[in-house]
């Protein structure tokens, strides 16, 4: 049995004004004492508003993306040491959507989660596949040269957490199948372990993201080497995200 603590991650993109922190504080009433982890996400305007409404309670709060400067001549960016001030422990860095929209590489994406890494922030990388490499049979290979090249020298179970999002399975009601989840995430945790080293690979969660509801959780949480998902679109309400929360709580 894992040791890993299971975590449900919240990412709202986009989304979100001053009026959806009712959404935060409903599902900290309804999770006093979670039995996984759980994060949420709120676009950067909203983090520390959530943080303080949040404050006491068992849900953390992340960035969306960071700098991997800690200040400058940079506008419209945000830095590490910034979130953690607007208190967030975590940050998503390598979201597809910032890849495909900003041109982020593998090596942005790496420096990105060491500047989280320096200023003590969980680094949620994020990898995955479009519908067009999964169809030439490239998977694997492209989830290897993203993992290799995203992640940071020195990462561990506190530093590091890794999302697997296909690209095509994301906001799209499109899943792979459960043998494919469990196929990449396998293959993810092999390579970790031999990076890392057995102890500190073995630490590391990983998520799966791209279209999970409630009603496909618990299947999802019952692969092995899924331990927990990223939800986009089902995060944004309390009545969806809690009981996906719930399923990850019985997958314990
Ligand atoms: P959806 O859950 O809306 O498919 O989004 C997944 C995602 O991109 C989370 O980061």
């Amino acid at each position: 049995m894992s040791t890993r603590r299971r975590l449900a991650a919240g990412n709202w993109k986009m989304n979100g004004t001053g009026a959806d922190l009712a959404v935060a504080t409903a599902l900290a009433g309804r999770h006093p004492a979670p039995g996984c982890d759980i994060l949420l996400c709120p676009p950067a305007t909203l983090l520390s508003r959530m943080s303080q409404a949040l404050e006491g309670s068992a849900i953390a709060t992340g960035g969306q993306d960071c700098h991997a400067a800690d200040s400058g001549a940079h506008t419209g960016d945000i830095s590490a040491p910034m979130l953690r001030d607007a208190g967030a422990a975590y940050v998503i860095v390598g979201h597809s959507e910032r890849r495909a929209d900003h041109g982020e590489s593998d090596a942005a994406v790496r420096a990105k989660a060491e500047a989280a890494m320096r200023h003590g922030l969980c680094a949620v990388v994020c990898l995955g596949e479009t519908l067009a490499q999964r169809e030439a049979g490239r998977t694997l290979e492209v989830i290897g040269t993203q993992l290799a090249g995203s992640v940071p020298d020195g990462a561990d179970g506190d530093s590091l957490v890794v999302a697997y999002e296909p690209v095509w399975a994301i906001g799209t009601g499109k899943v792979p199948t459960l043998e494919q989840i469990g196929e990449v995430h396998d293959f993810i945790r092999a390579r970790l372990e031999e990076r890392f080293g057995a102890a500190a690979g073995g630490a590391v969660r990983l998520l799966y993201g791209g279209s999970v509801k409630p009603g496909n959780a618990a299947g999802i949480f019952a692969v092995s080497n899924v331990d927990g998902a990223l939800v986009g679109g089902a995060s944004l309400k309390a009545e969806d995200f809690s009981p996906i929360i719930e399923a990850l709580e019985a997958a314990g």
